[in-house]
């Protein structure tokens, strides 16, 4: 049952998208478990571009099941623009397959999560405003409507006519704008999206629980990052879904013995979007580069991205929550020609040394990082060079970069991101489906 799953070690955009499209090239299965349409990637294939924010990377892959499971948050209204976009490119949803218990995101949510953050004022989240957060709390409070409700008329009508009038208090007490819709509007808009996507959706846990036992490889693609996990990121300033290990089970219903290998992507620097504590964040000069440097502006809102440095101590909890056996170090060739480069392994809180990172966020603004400083390589702009040279012969210093993480973290490095394209990749496991 050979299975793997990728997860961000850091909060989000580390480049995940790049390393899931090099290792789906030989999966059976493509299953996204957690988030919902807060995430984008832009993927190539065959020379053409999507840029896809719910829909999962293997639906533009032929010949691939792309799941949506059941920890997903789902924006049909969206997806149905992603879907016709997908098939305008000539691709088709033939291979999508949505969780029955997936539940979805509706207009409600979106204007709620625009409230939510109005009124939190100068604590807001920086949430990306898609309705994420407010559709998981109707869940937890046991008032969400779920895919399988689209195939089950009266009792999507039932649950209409109490959730839409009480959303629209709601909305009318946080001074929201007002949302148009009629219970029968509504109803007739859902079964719309009904004729679009009811044939795609299914108990996907059957699905993916039966394809490992047929030895199927399955690729688990996590979406954000491990410190934007509810309950193990920097909470409150978090998305509203389990980032970490733990999410791929109850978000894709398969039991923890089923996952072979965690494959946490760590970009050679940090970056974060939205609010929140960010210990080893450069706010001068060298952070604007960084981010110029590195492109660091979101595909889903176009923000740019604070930058800074490597943050091991995130590092570290982010492979203590998710189980890593391997690293994918991405975009280490943004740091060419850097003189020096700091890596931060402690932070000093109230003159404290601590090595984990903490739970308290007055704690985190509070501690100032603690470096540890490499020398950095020069002249390696050519980074097709650098994978032709192959791991043995990159500059010297970056080796020690690289093995410097390793031994932090005690996970060996088996991919090295040297650029945006799939053949920048030094791949030193090969073999991932045994
Ligand atoms: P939400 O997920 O829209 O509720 O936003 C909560 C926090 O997660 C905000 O700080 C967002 O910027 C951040 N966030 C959500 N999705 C992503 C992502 O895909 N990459 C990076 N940050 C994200």
């Amino acid at each position: 049952m050979p299975s793997l799953a990728i997860i961000g070690a850091q909060w989000g955009d580390e480049g995940k998208g790049k390393l899931t499209d090099y290792l789906d090239e030989n999966a059976d299965l493509i299953v996204r478990f957690q988030g919902g349409n807060n995430a984008g990637h832009t993927i190539i294939v065959d020379g053409k571009v999507f840029k896809l924010h719910g829909l999962p990377s293997g639906v533009v892959r032929p010949g691939k099941l792309a799941v949506i499971g059941n920890g997903v948050v789902v924006n049909l209204e969206e997806l149905e623009t992603e879907i016709n976009e997908v098939i305008a490119n000539g691709g088709s949803i033939d291979g999508l397959r949505i969780s029955d218990r997936a539940h979805l995101i509706m207009g409600y949510h979106k204007k709620l999560d625009g409230a939510e953050e109005k009124y939190r004022g100068k604590n807001n989240v920086g949430t990306t405003k898609k309705g994420i957060g407010p559709t998981y709390q109707d869940k937890i409070a046991r008032i969400g409507l779920r895919a399988g409700d689209l195939l089950e008329e009266d009792l999507l009508k039932e649950k209409l006519s109490f959730i839409l009038p009480y959303k629209k208090d709601l909305m009318a007490m946080m001074e929201a704008e007002e949302c148009s819709c009629t219970t029968e509007s509504l109803f007739d808009k859902m079964m719309g999206w009904k004729d679009l996507i009811g044939k795609n959706i299914c108990d996907t846990s059957v699905l993916i629980n039966d394809a490992l036992d047929q030895g199927k490889n399955i690729v688990f693609e996590g979406a954000q990052g491990a410190m934007l996990d509810i309950d193990h990121g920097t909470y409150p300033y978090v998305t509203s879904s389990a980032t970490c290990g733990g999410g791929i089970c109850t978000g894709s219903g398969v039991a923890p013995n089923r996952i072979d290998k965690v494959v946490g992507i760590v970009k050679a620097y940090t970056t974060r979007v939205g609010e929140g504590p960010f210990v080893s964040e450069l706010t001068g000069e060298q952070g604007a580069e960084l981010q110029k440097k590195g492109g660091e502006f979101g595909v889903t809102t176009g923000r740019g991205r604070r930058c800074g440095w490597l943050d091991l101590v995130v590092c570290e909890h982010a492979s203590r929550m998710c189980g890593f056996t391997s690293l994918g170090i991405t975009k280490i060739d943004i740091l060419n020609d850097v003189p020096e480069l700091p890596v931060c392994v402690a932070y000093d809180i109230d003159g404290e040394e601590v090595k984990h990172f903490p739970a308290s966020i007055s704690k985190l603004q509070r501690a100032r990082p603690v470096y540890q400083t490499f020398k950095g390589w020069k002249g390696w702009d050519d980074t097709s060079a650098m994978v032709k040279a192959g791991y043995d012969n990159l500059p010297g210093e970056m080796r020690e970069y690289i093995e410097f993480i390793e031994k932090y973290l005690k996970v060996p490095a088996d991919l090295i991101s040297l650029g945006p394209d799939r053949d920048e990749t030094i791949d030193r496991k090969k073999d991932w489906w045994n």
